[in-house]
């Protein structure tokens, strides 16, 4: 366990606009920051961050909370490791109450499947610096493709021993489990249950989650032989999805924003050599096409993508389809392609990095026009052909939401393709139309279960919350008055020298919440003010449950939930809930008490209709009397308190 103060200290410090800044692009908006969501694939930013209040609250998932709630949404970490990443990123030092190790065990499958691939990738990075098998074939290979000490310690490059259990049995003999070493990819076992290593003889290069952790690891064959796999790679495991991986991403991640620009290569050894040259803000898609999941990752650093290509045309030409989906995701993408035979490895060390950039500056060329250019040198003057081509041309250009962009290159390709302006224009806006009335039949199906979100987000300054259905709102009104009045002192007529929170808590002594959020914030809130602690907002926020953090950040972010007509009614001016604290206060408690009681009456009505017996009846009635009566002065005390 982490210590109170160590956990503190890091909350202190913790800069939530810098911590989500690292995964999302922020922009300033008034006093918040607003971003793309990285939680879902959104064009329209509905992510915002409240520098103010320490929260963020995510519009398309209603996901919400501190530093510390969205590192665990986002990396799937456990509460303990977002503070560690955060105590590392400000250098704080952890103190921690020791745990046994029998504790590894306990630790959830994700955790442990993490640090059996950490484990895996020191034993790896060891053998290569340290056994004379690493040094002397992976370690002089990897010197002979120019890779420098710098380059090897940052990747973590690795040697995986010519034997069949060298780190399988190191990994058992150190005390991790099977499963887990089978689940990791890094042991397979045989039929008669012995496990064998899936790495032999190879140089590994570990693949990274985007905060750095190890995850996966790709072992590429240092031998000739045409029936050895070039390269075997971690299969799919919890922790390891190959389609939202980008390799070099956390090494890049920096750079792709200062740079404003993301290069794609294609292979691990594109990437590394390209960062060697100081060129860092480049990633890999690891030998397989783009997904849409990769494009969502780079595009919450930059807008930008350019793909770095080998000469190869054949395999420019079969990835042409898949950059379409760049296209549509509303990213500027620009292609480059390298002299036959060479790629962005070769070429870098061939030329050197400036002469590699000028290259780049020099060839770059936008991904339209490029891959216009490709087909019609194939379609010679083939008409039909040549037909299919500019359908195809206008195809992507149609996915480009941009209509003033799409109009530039829709511009450009009649010059190139020799073909009248309006006749690809009007091409265009055919298919748009189609396209358009796809989607909205797809948006009419969604927006019954959803709202869009709003094109603005102005979740923290004009909250639109939905009361009607909400059966908990009166439970919700109470955690929400503690968290903004809790700690402030009561100041009308009568009562003196108290707070409000404990104020609330006990008049609201014989009330159950029935929401289990509230209820538990209610528990620790009574809880604290009997030892002496009078919790504030950012109590809430940092707590370590979930839903008590979801449920302050939610409540935090809205101004008023009790129906406007209520306060209306009442005479309470919605916008300075401040004005008449009492009536706020009071009006809350008594508005809770009067809805439990309704329950309260309608659960013996129902009873009362059930009961067979007159005694019964007598007894269940006279209840009723007595709570009417109940009810009837808690009308007449809201409606008195009103009048101040
Ligand atoms: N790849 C793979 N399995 C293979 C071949 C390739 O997974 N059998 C993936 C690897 O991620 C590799 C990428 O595709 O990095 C590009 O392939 P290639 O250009 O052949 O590999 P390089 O990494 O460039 O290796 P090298 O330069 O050492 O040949
Ligand atoms: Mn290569």
């Amino acid at each position: 366990m982490i210590i109170k103060s160590t956990i503190d200290r890091i909350m202190e410090a913790t800069d939530i606009v810098e911590v989500i800044g690292e995964f999302v692009q922020l922009k300033k908006r008034g006093a918040n920051y607003v971003g793309l969501s990285p939680f879902a694939n959104e064009r329209t930013p509905s992510f915002t961050v409240s520098p103010a209040k320490g929260i963020f609250k995510d519009f398309s998932t209603g996901k919400g909370g501190s530093a510390v709630t969205f590192l665990m949404e986002l990396e799937k970490f456990s509460y303990p490791e977002a503070l560690k990443w955060l105590a590392k990123k400000y250098g704080i030092e952890v103190e921690e109450t020791v745990d046994a190790p029998e504790n590894r065990e306990e630790e959830q499958r994700r955790e442990s499947l993490m640090i059996v691939t950490g484990f895996a990738s020191k034993f790896f990075h060891e053998s290569l610096l340290d056994s004379d098998e690493g040094k002397n074939i992976g370690l002089s290979y990897f010197k002979e493709r120019g890779f420098t000490n710098e380059t090897i310690k940052k990747f973590e490059l690795g040697y995986s021993p010519d034997q069949w259990e060298a780190f399988t049995g190191t990994a058992i003999r150190e005390g991790y489990k099977e499963q887990f070493l089978v689940e990791s990819g890094l042991s397979v076992k045989r039929d008669n249950g012995a496990l064998y290593d899936r790495y032999r003889g190879r140089v590994m290069f570990p693949i990274h989650s985007f905060t750095g952790r190890v995850i996966a690891f790709g072992g590429r064959t240092l031998k000739k032989d045409k029936n050895v796999p070039k390269y075997v790679n971690s299969p799919e495991s919890e922790i390891y999805h190959k389609s939202n991986v980008l390799y070099g991403l956390y090494f890049a991640k920096k750079a792709i924003r200062d740079e404003d620009n993301c290069y794609l290569v294609e292979g691990y050894a594109d990437v590394l050599s390209v960062h060697q040259a100081g060129i860092e803000n480049v990633v890999a898609s690891s030998g397989t096409s783009l997904t849409s999941e990769q494009i969502r990752l780079i595009s919450r650093f930059t807008q930008n993508i350019t793909i770095l290509y080998d000469g190869d045309a054949a395999g420019i030409k079969a990835s042409l389809r898949g950059l379409d989906m760049i296209l549509e995701a509303g990213l500027n993408v620009k292609v480059v392609s390298f002299p036959d035979g060479h790629d962005p490895d070769s070429y870098v060390r061939l030329v050197g990095t400036s002469a590699f950039k000028k290259h780049i500056e020099e060839n770059k060329k936008d991904f339209i026009l490029y891959k216009a250019n490709l087909l019609l040198k194939d379609a010679g003057n083939d008409p039909i052909k040549k037909a299919e081509i500019i359908r195809e041309i206008v195809e992507s250009i149609a996915k480009i939401p941009d209509s003033i962009k799409a109009s530039v290159f829709i511009k450009e390709c009649s010059y190139l393709l020799q073909i009248d302006e309006r006749s690809l224009l009007s091409e265009l806006n055919k298919m748009r139309q189609a396209k358009a009335k796809k989607d909205g039949q797809q948006q009419q199906q969604s927006s019954r279960f959803n709202e869009p979100p709003p094109d603005e987000p102005n979740f923290f300054d004009e909250p639109e919350v939905n009361v009607a259905k909400d059966e908990s709102i009166q439970e919700k009104e109470i955690i929400r008055l503690l968290l903004l009045y809790g700690n402030k002192m009561i100041d009308w007529d009568g009562i003196a020298n108290t707070y409000i929170g404990p104020f609330i808590i006990a008049e609201l002594s014989d009330v159950t919440f029935e929401h289990p959020d509230c209820k538990q914030f209610m528990e620790i809130y009574r809880q604290e003010v009997e030892n002496g602690v009078l919790p504030d907002d950012t109590y809430f926020i940092h707590h370590k449950d979930k839903g008590i953090v979801d449920i302050t950040v939610n409540l935090l972010s809205t101004k008023y939930i009790l129906s406007e007509n209520w306060y209306e009614m009442h005479k309470i001016m919605v916008h300075d809930e401040t004005a008449n604290m009492k009536a706020t206060i009071l009006g809350a408690i008594f508005h809770l008490k009067k809805y439990k009681v309704g329950k309260i009456l309608e659960n013996l009505r129902t009873e009362l209709q059930k009961a067979d017996t007159e005694a019964d009846q007598e007894i269940l009635l006279n209840q009723y009397i007595r709570m009417k009566k109940v009810e009837k002065s808690i009308s007449d005390f809201l409606g008195s308190v009103i009048i101040k």
